[in-house]
């Protein structure tokens, strides 16, 4: 039972989310750009095994299965309700004029910064392909914001987030599947951590280039610790091997951020970490809640098997994708290292009340 004060607290956290709600965003539009961890639909309708829209993927989301690799929302989701977005960020397939305004995700599962990274999968949409997604967003901009100029719509395009979250699938769906290709016979990780890391600043300069200021990039995750690649390397625990070269990569990513950071003093890059801790009763980590198919690249959820019921136990979802908790939580995370793409503008309404500065109390 909670105490008078305990509900006096909760009160007040109420009234915040409310505020929040009912104000503009932090940021006038939020572009994503990823794989799997961020796809919302896109691959809904491509030839690819890395596609979801069935149950029990979206078991806790409102709209049900909907492309997300999450029993509910992934990690952008959560980025743009702290926002204070209204709504979602449509997926490129299928958002509308009114929605791109506010923002596109154009996040694919099985993209890679690589073109072939996923390819055995199916289709995906590559971070190039993406980018030049991005590039047909801009053309329809143009005319619902820039009033037909380009610069005025680059203007509005140097107020928006940014987030780009790639370099899972050159891992998982390239260098450690040297059954499908020959990246880990041609460089040493180190090589391929370099290679990797120069394509992927070329990328985010071209997105420079077409306006973009406020970047968060993420990290890439240690996938070495996802059961499916416990289970490809038929280990119960993290396969070091594999996370040594995303060590090597995040490495040089952080490096190439910081140089962008100083090429470009008017654009921000931020480098987004995961977590370092999760709680305590987080305490599943070896296995993943729903029944997978397979474990060999695939992973994906059986369809229409119940999962387990105690999914905030769980980190992870299916073999290589987190739970809605996990994503929470590290969306929590993102959003608070990204402050300074939107602390210094607009109202940053959420901010002030969390810290209980209410002007007009
Ligand atoms: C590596 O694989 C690619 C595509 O699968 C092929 O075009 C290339 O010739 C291969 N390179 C070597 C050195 O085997
Ligand atoms: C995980 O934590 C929950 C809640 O604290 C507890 O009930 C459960 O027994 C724990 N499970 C394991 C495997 O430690």
């Amino acid at each position: 039972m909670a105490t008078k004060s305990q509900a006096s607290i909760f009160m007040v956290f109420t009234a915040t989310l409310l505020v929040a709600i009912n104000g503009d965003p932090q940021v006038p539009c939020y572009f994503i750009f990823g794989d799997s961890l961020m796809d919302n639909g896109n691959n809904n309708h491509l030839h690819t095994n890395a596609k979801v829209n069935y149950e029990p993927y979206g078991i806790d989301f409102p709209d049900g299965p909907t492309g997300r690799f999450s029993n509910g929302r992934n990690v952008a989701d959560v980025i743009a309700q702290l926002l204070g977005f209204e709504s979602f960020i449509q997926p490129f397939a299928t958002a509308r004029s009114d929605d791109i305004v506010k923002g596109v995700n154009y996040a694919s599962g099985g993209a890679g910064i690589r073109e072939e990274s996923g390819q055995h999968l199916g289709e995906r949409i590559s971070f190039d392909n993406q980018i030049k997604n991005h590039r047909i967003t801009i053309l329809r901009l143009i005319f619902l914001v820039g009033r037909g100029s380009l610069v005025a719509t680059k203007k509005y395009l140097h107020k928006c987030m940014y987030t780009v979250g790639m370099g899972n699938n050159d891992y998982i769906n390239n260098y450690f599947a040297p059954e499908y290709y020959n990246t880990s016979s041609l460089y040493s990780p180190e090589e391929f951590a370099l290679l990797l890391v120069e394509q992927y600043s070329q990328q985010l300069q071209a997105l420079y280039a077409y306006g973009a200021r406020k970047f968060g990039i993420f990290a890439a995750g240690y996938s070495g610790c996802t059961p499916g690649m416990m289970a490809i390397y038929g280990m119960n625990s993290c396969v070091d091997s594999v996370n040594s070269a995303i060590i090597l990569f995040n490495t040089h990513l952080n490096t190439i951020l910081n140089e962008l950071n100083t090429k470009y003093p008017d654009a921000k890059f931020i480098y987004i970490d995961a977590p370092l801790q999760y709680p305590t009763d987080l305490n599943v980590t070896d296995k993943p809640c729903c029944e997978v198919e397979s474990i060999d690249g695939k992973g994906n959820c059986s369809p229409d098997h119940i999962p387990c019921s105690n999914r905030q136990n769980y980190v992870f979802w299916d073999s290589f994708h987190p739970t809605e908790r996990v994503s929470v939580i590290d969306g929590t995370q993102a959003y608070t290292t990204l402050s300074p793409l939107y602390a210094s503008e607009a109202i940053s309404s959420l901010v002030d009340n969390e810290e209980g500065h209410f002007s007009n109390a």
